[in-house]
């Protein structure tokens, strides 16, 4: 199994412990990459467009976003993990989500993550950690992937991990490897079920694109849809087509 993680902070915080601890459910056997932000996409989308418009090699992160990518696109699972910064999901996560904006659907959404499985661990002191989820699986959601976890989590009292009392830490690890259970029960060498809130965002672009096409055949978007079989017949979530 390879897992690709991308962690939203570089601080070996709660985020950090709480992941290791879903991390080591599913260490055995399996190969995992990390990427720590900012480190590992160090900068800001200047919005160049460059990328919409069909050159993300031309990207001035390119050899950031490019690595990170293709982590991704190899993986049986993709982890995410955020505290919540105020309320939202951290800068870092952030910059690193808008180099993908060229793979959201209405643009160039990359046929392989259609299958793919995805789980995201955020916490925060009282509140913000849903949001925080909801800023990554905005992103997950509109690139395609449709099975998705969601683990977060409430400290409530301590940001310091050695001061949070250990029945909390108990709580968070018995939520952490029920998820890791359930992955580790699943036939990871099948794609995951495309759903149908995917499907209906796919047929609503479709739709988009068809019309974007026929007013103009040279436009970018609408040429990689016609170039994967999607304005056809072919669908992504069916790869034997
Ligand atoms: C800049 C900043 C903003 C934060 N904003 C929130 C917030 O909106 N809600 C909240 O409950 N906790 C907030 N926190 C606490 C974090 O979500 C988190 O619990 C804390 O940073 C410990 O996590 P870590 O060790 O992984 O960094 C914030 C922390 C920082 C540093």
């Amino acid at each position: 199994m390879k897992i690709t993680v991308i962690n939203g902070t570089e601080k070996h915080g709660v985020t950090y412990r709480l992941k290791e601890i879903f991390l080591d459910e599913l260490r055995s056997g399996a190969e995992i990459t990390e990427f720590y932000l900012p480190r590992d996409c160090p900068n800001f989308c200047a919005g160049c467009t460059v990328c919409f418009r069909g050159s993300q090699d031309k990207c001035k992160d390119a050899q950031y976003v490019q690595k990170i990518e293709k982590a991704m696109l190899e993986a049986d699972l993709l982890v995410f993990t955020s505290p919540a910064y105020v309320f939202h999901t951290t800068g870092a996560m952030k910059a690193m989500l808008d180099h993908f904006g060229y793979r959201w659907m209405p643009h160039r959404p990359a046929a392989e993550m259609f299958g793919k499985r995805a789980v995201i661990i955020t916490q925060c002191l009282g509140a913000g950690g849903t949001s925080t989820a909801k800023d990554i699986k905005d992103s997950l959601s509109w690139w395609g992937v449709s099975n998705i976890s969601v683990c977060s989590f409430k400290l409530m009292s301590e940001i310091d991990w050695d001061k949070i009392p250990a029945k909390r830490k108990d709580q968070f690890a018995a939520k952490l490897r029920k998820t890791a259970a359930k992955i580790k029960r699943t036939d990871l060498t099948k794609p995951a079920r495309t759903s149908l809130t995917t499907k209906f965002k796919f047929y609503a672009v479709r739709m988009l694109q068809t019309g974007l096409g026929k007013d103009d055949p040279e436009y970018t978007d609408f040429k990689y849809w016609n170039a994967n079989g999607w304005i056809g017949s072919k669908r992504p979530w069916k790869r034997n087509d």
